[in-house]
């Protein structure tokens, strides 16, 4: 921890469901934390492509101005049945089942919070999601001293592209010593 270890009453409700489930994949709260500091700088629609038990959501929406609207997306019909509950008084947040294709209708995006690694890889799909200026958040990346970034004894590729596209300003940041992520800012 390298934060209060209180959380809002929203982020709170999502952790609960994901310890009621089992749910070993939400976000980290320096990750939440991240998000709900990004959020805040914000307006339009805030997205997400894996909404899980609502972790990311929860800190978006918190982080959020007035107005600013917070879509997610879950292909798994158990979470989309699950998660809409906690969001019950947050009349932001709408939780949409489905590929994560299904939120395209809804772009433009000011922040899109990528949390599914096969999905980073449609780098010009997710990048034609984002308004100018809009960031991009792509979490879960293992740390690597090296360039090109490898891991497991391969390149990661999907990394080395987000890092080196001219469409992008990026940035790796380390968010724990096994964990990092990238920060991407579209011009
Ligand atoms: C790492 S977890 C998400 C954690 C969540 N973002 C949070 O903040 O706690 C990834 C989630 O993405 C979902 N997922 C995987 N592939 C997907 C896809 N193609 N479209 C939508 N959701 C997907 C998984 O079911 C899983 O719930």
């Amino acid at each position: 921890m390298s934060a209060p270890a209180e959380v809002p009453d929203l982020v709170a409700r999502a952790l609960d469901l994901s310890r009621r489930r089992g749910f070993i994949t939400s976000t980290r709260n320096e990750t939440g934390r991240l998000l709900a500091t990004l959020a805040a700088s914000r307006q339009g629609t805030l997205a997400e492509l894996g909404t899980g038990c609502g972790g990311g959501s929860a800190r978006r929406s918190r982080g959020a101005p007035k107005g600013a609207r917070i879509g997610t997306a879950e292909r798994d019909p158990d979470l989309t049945r699950a998660v809409p509950a906690i969001f019950h008084d947050a009349e932001n947040v709408e939780v949409t089942a489905g590929d994560w294709t299904v939120l395209e209708q809804y772009a433009p995006f000011s922040l899109l919070f990528v949390d599914v690694r096969e999905v980073m890889e449609s780098i010009d799909v997710l990048a034609d999601l984002l308004e100018a200026g809009g960031i991009a958040v792509l979490d879960d990346f293992v740390p690597s001293p090296f360039w090109p970034p490898i891991v497991d004894g391969q390149v990661d590729t999907v990394r080395e592209q987000w890092l080196t596209d001219e469409r992008f300003a990026a940035v790796e940041l380390l968010i724990d010593p096994d964990a990092s992520l990238i920060i991407a800012t579209r011009r």
